[in-house]
């Protein structure tokens, strides 16, 4: 092994957001890389930043803060708030390609965007398509796209816009009749994903062998679980210990919910999105089932280990019962 085909160091925007924590406590498991944060001279979790993680402080209105926090760096993994103005991660590319950073892994970390049409019809392939298009029209750097589904814990615990379930009222809303497969994925996993797939060699040190570069300019698909509605419904039941009965059952079809959630989105109410969201996910069509659509996923390639469901479960219901939301 070369010791001159592995990535060392690692630049991360988000190390103490909702996905970028567990990648970069998975980076610190793995002890391979040497990760520096980027971020915000004025940031709010400046102290959360763990130990063993170097600190480059940026200002977003002066560019070339960002392109000397960049300089040296093989890797920046962007895991940017939804909140940040649009051009934010574009002028992190922007820098990384002048810090000649051989590869970005840009905001993506959900949906199957490699279907462009999906990206427009669920909003955020408007974001996100023209990063991965910059990247490219830089021609300095690499993107690769990682896709985990919806992460799961999360949109358990999200209640009845996301996977509909409600435990303080034991309702539960499916999609159609609840059996649509997708692929969804916990914190942890997508945080070792990212940590496994940086520990790749560079190049292929045997023929066919799995490499970091046989990913650029494409997305890699992992998940930890394959899961209908009712899949979940029934974890949920084994981990509270109640019965079918006790719950309040709803069906919607996800078509109609997705265009009233649109109707509304375009009219202004934001509030509507994660509905749309989540409605186009679960279409009989299959774009949740990347494991289906795109000939298998890549958690073997990286040694991702098996995850029990019901574990996941109990956290989205301390999740759901505690209110916890995304912001
Ligand atoms: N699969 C799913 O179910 C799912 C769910 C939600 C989101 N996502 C995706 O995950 C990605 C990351 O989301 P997240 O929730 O992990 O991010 P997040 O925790 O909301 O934010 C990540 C980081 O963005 C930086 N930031 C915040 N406001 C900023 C601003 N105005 N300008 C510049 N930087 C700012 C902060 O870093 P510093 O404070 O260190 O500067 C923050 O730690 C997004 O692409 C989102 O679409 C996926």
């Amino acid at each position: 092994m070369s010791p001159n085909n592995h990535i060392k160091k690692v630049a991360i925007v988000g190390a103490t957001g909702t996905v970028g924590k567990f990648i970069v406590e998975e980076l610190l498991k793995l002890g391979k890389h040497e990760v520096t944060a980027i971020s915000r001279k004025d940031s709010p979790s400046a102290s959360s930043i763990p130990a063993g993680v170097k600190v480059a402080a940026v200002d977003y209105s002066d560019e070339s803060t960002l392109v000397n926090a960049l300089k040296g760096q093989e890797v920046l993994i962007i895991t940017m708030s939804t909140l940040a103005p649009p051009d934010t991660q574009l002028q992190l590319i922007r820098a990384a390609a002048a810090a000649n950073v051989p590869y970005v892994l840009p905001n993506e970390w959900g949906c199957d965007m490699a279907d462009e049409q999906l990206g427009k019809e669920i909003l955020l392939g408007n974001s996100e398509v023209p990063a991965r298009k910059l990247v490219e029209e830089l021609g300095k750097s690499s993107w690769i796209g990682v896709v985990s589904g919806f992460w799961y814990e999360y949109s358990l615990g999200m209640g009845e816009q996301c996977y509909g379930m409600e435990v303080k009222d034991k309702t539960w809303t499916f999609y159609d009749d609840g059996e649509t497969k997708i692929n969804s994925s916990t914190w942890p996993q997508s945080g070792r994903a990212v940590a496994k797939l940086l520990s790749l060699p560079i190049e292929p040190e045997t023929t066919g062998g799995p490499s970091l570069s046989s990913y650029k300019n494409k997305f890699i698909y992992v998940s930890s679980f394959l899961v209908s509605q009712k899949d979940m419904f029934a974890s949920v039941l084994r981990v509270t210990g109640t019965k079918e009965s006790d719950w309040t059952i709803k069906y919607e079809d996800s078509t109609k919910r997705y265009q009233e959630a649109q109707k509304k989105v375009f009219g202004g109410d934001r509030t509507a999105f994660p509905t749309l969201l989540y409605s186009r996910i679960f279409y009989k069509d299959g774009v949740g089932n990347f494991e289906a659509r795109r000939g298998g996923i890549a958690n073997d390639t990286l040694g991702l280990p098996k995850e029990d469901l019901d574990e996941a479960t109990k956290i989205g219901i301390y999740r759901n019962e505690n209110g916890l939301k995304y912001h």
